[in-house]
């Protein structure tokens, strides 16, 4: 087996009485993109911010390429290459899609901007707006755009900082199906591309998207994982058609 990218080993996180994960396991694995599917309330969300440092677990590790980064702050982790994008949108509604992406990427270079070239910077947001067909849209306000282009102003302002691996919270969520379609498309367009493109972990609940785009599949569900495998096993495991894929109607997707 090879060794994962990103592994998250036997984390639990307690709200109150509320175990939201227990004694969790995940791993990422080089160069794929694993999903992370269940029903609402399942730990999708609290694994994500556990693992990019947003909430510290009662229990249990977070590993990158097997270094242990559970003690890092966020801001390290972001520098070591783990970004997110999340399940509400959060970008500057004030600011340009241009400034959004550029501010990501300042944020991300190690020591701050001072003494990289601003070039640099522009450069690299400009290859990710051609990539994500946002140069026409660059100089507008990202507050006025609509749903689909702000998912991808999003997966822009991550993308900048040339990650080594891409944590996407429900990047299909408010697009309709051709965009969705255009979004799949895109995400296999920037993984693991000639090896400078991340690994992702894909929460989502679009299955069908889950299914076509996914080489690993780590289904959550009270916290619990119930399965971990590929997509083939993921869809005929009765477990997981008992606790979410029942409810999809999807568990005949080809
Ligand atoms: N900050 C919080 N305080 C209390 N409970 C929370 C908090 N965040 C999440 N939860 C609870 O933890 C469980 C898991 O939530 P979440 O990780 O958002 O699930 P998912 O993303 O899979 O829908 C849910 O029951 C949710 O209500
Ligand atoms: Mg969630």
């Amino acid at each position: 087996m090879v060794e994962p990218l990103l592994a998250a080993t036997d984390v639990t996180v307690r709200f109150g009485g509320l175990v939201a994960l227990d004694h969790v396991d995940l791993e990422v694995a080089p160069g794929g993109i694993t999903g992370l599917i269940g029903p609402n309330g399942a730990g999708k969300t609290t694994l994500f911010n556990v693992i990019t440092g947003l909430r510290q677990p009662n229990q249990g590790r977070v590993l990158l390429d097997g270094s242990d980064i559970s003690r890092w702050p966020t801001q390290r982790r972001a520098r070591a290459g783990v970004a997110r994008t999340f399940q509400r949108l959060e970008l500057f509604v004030g600011l340009s899609v241009r400034d959004n992406l550029l501010s990501a990427w300042e944020a991300s270079v190690s020591g701050g901007v001072f003494g990289r070239s601003g070039a640099e910077g522009r450069a690299r947001v400009g290859e990710v707006l051609s990539r994500l067909g946002l140069v026409s849209v660059a100089d507008r306000r990202a507050g006025e755009l609509p749903t689909g282009l702000g998912r991808m102003v999003e997966l822009g302002r991550a993308l900048c900082t040339r990650p080594r691996v891409l944590l996407l919270d429900e990047p299909s969520s408010g697009l309709d199906a051709a965009e969705t379609a255009r979004f799949r498309d895109l995400l296999l367009e920037v993984v693991g591309q000639d090896a400078g493109g991340p690994s992702v972990l894909l929460v989502e609940h679009d299955v069908r998207l889950v299914m076509e785009v996914c080489d690993q599949i780590t289904v959550l569900d009270f916290g619990k994982r119930i399965a971990s495998g590929p997509p083939e096993e993921i869809r005929d495991d009765p477990a997981v058609i008992a606790a979410y894929l029942g409810d999809q109607g999807v568990t005949d997707v080809a």
